[in-house]
């Protein structure tokens, strides 16, 4: 036991879902440690390394003009299966740094797929969006992040069932219906979804094609530039019985703002799973100043706009990580000093307090435990 132990701690970091595989990059860490264990494995192979999941990507396709599909095949340690819905974490080194954000797998994770896929749309102020939907090249080397989040269908999966999506609100919504079809799964599915014109839908001929051919499978589709706005309030034309059925909704802020107090006033909230791609930030900057990072003896001056996630990552601290959105917790941290604000809504935090520092910025100085 301690054997094991000892072999798998410097995979530590890693997030496998087989801890076999951790042994076996502990091993091989231990085996060329003191030199960089990393060094050698990525001259046999870039993909491999004892301490991060990569992946390379694959194939780069066009869903719409301003979407992409991007294959990625996943290195070691990556799990097999994963819960279609879910979503992984994409770091792409640009200009010298990591950029990382969150996408939806369109993938549906069988233990035969050898590889991953997104559904990326650019967003025309975004930068990484950008640049995996026209810049980035088949063979470059992606860091991941290990699949997370619980915008997935249970087990069992109900008789009856709504999807609510706009834009690309569909990526996580595609990939559970494409893994009902593959395990043959045929429950009754009302899909109402939002884009302005026809040419904008990501996977149109694919959602088409399946209302035409499942008899359990309806789906509306909202062309907005010509019928207006999603309204909530035509649920009830669209999806008669839209109370009785267990409801997935992804979009923009303004349309899930709309269906959770929709379903808060019909007193049916907990019928209704939500997935946000982005939170509403405040005008306020914070003040910037000086992150000390206290166990690993570390400290950075960074400007109000700079999280205290990028800068730990900037210092390559192994920082803890999910959505980078503020949305699931997974960064939260105790402020060991010092003020920090919450980018959302401007809130001074201060000593004590717990932190999500993918959306915390230092105000003044600041000290964290990491
Ligand atoms: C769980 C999850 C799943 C997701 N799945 C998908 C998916 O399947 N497909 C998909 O296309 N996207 C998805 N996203 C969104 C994705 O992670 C990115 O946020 C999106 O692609 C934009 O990234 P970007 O780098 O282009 O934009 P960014 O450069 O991050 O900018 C995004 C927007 O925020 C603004 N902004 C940036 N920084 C600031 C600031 N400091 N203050 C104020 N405004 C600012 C920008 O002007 C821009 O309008 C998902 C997000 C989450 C959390
Ligand atoms: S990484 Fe998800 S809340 Fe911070």
């Amino acid at each position: 036991m301690d054997l094991l132990k000892w072999s798998k701690r410097p995979a530590a970091g890693v997030n496998a879902r087989k801890p076999q595989v951790n042994v076996v990059r502990g091993l091989v860490a231990r085996a060329t440690t003191p030199l960089l264990p990393d060094d050698y494995l990525r001259l046999i192979n870039p993909l491999w390394t004892a301490r991060e999941l990569r992946g390379k990507v694959v194939d780069v396709v066009k869903e719409t003009a301003d979407s992409a599909t991007v294959t990625i095949r996943p290195g070691w340690g990556f799990p097999a299966t994963y819960e279609p819905g879910q979503y992984v974490g994409i770091g792409l080194r640009i200009g010298g740094r990591w950029h990382w954000r969150s996408y939806s797998l369109t993938s549906i994770g069988s233990s035969s797929d050898t590889t991953i896929s997104i559904t990326v749309k650019a967003n025309p102020d975004g930068f990484l969006s950008t640049h995996l939907v026209d810049g980035v090249q088949p063979d470059t080397i992606i860091r991941l992040a290990a699949p997370k989040g619980d915008f997935h269908l249970p087990e069992p999966v109900p008789g009856r069932i709504l999807f609510v999506t706009a834009g690309s609100g569909i990526t996580p919504v595609i990939a559970m219906l494409r893994a009902l079809e593959a395990r043959g799964d045929a429950p009754d599915i009302c899909h109402v979804h939002a884009a302005p014109t026809r040419d904008d839908v990501i996977f149109v001929d694919e959602m088409q094609a399946r209302a035409a051919d499942a008899d359990h499978y309806d789906l509306t589709i909202q062309f907005t530039r010509e019928m207006g706005h999603f309204d909530v309030a035509r649920l009830d034309e669209w999806v008669p019985d839209w109370r009785e059925r267990e409801c997935w909704a992804c979009g923009p802020p303004s349309l899930l703002d709309a269906m959770e107090s929709h379903y808060e006033a019909g007193g049916l909230r907990e019928r209704l799973h939500t997935e946000r791609f982005t939170i509403s930030r405040t005008d306020h900057g914070a003040e910037g100043g000086k992150v000390r990072f206290a166990v690993s003896g570390r400290e950075a001056e960074i400007d109000g706009a700079t999280t205290l996630l990028e800068a730990g990552e900037e210092l390559g601290i192994t920082m803890p990580f999910g959505c980078r959105m503020g949305i699931c917790q997974t960064c939260v941290v105790p402020l060991a000093g010092g003020y920090v604000r919450d980018l959302r809504t401007g809130a001074e935090r201060r000593e004590g307090e717990r932190i999500q520092t993918c959306i915390s910025s230092v105000s003044g100085e600041c000290t964290l435990d990491l």
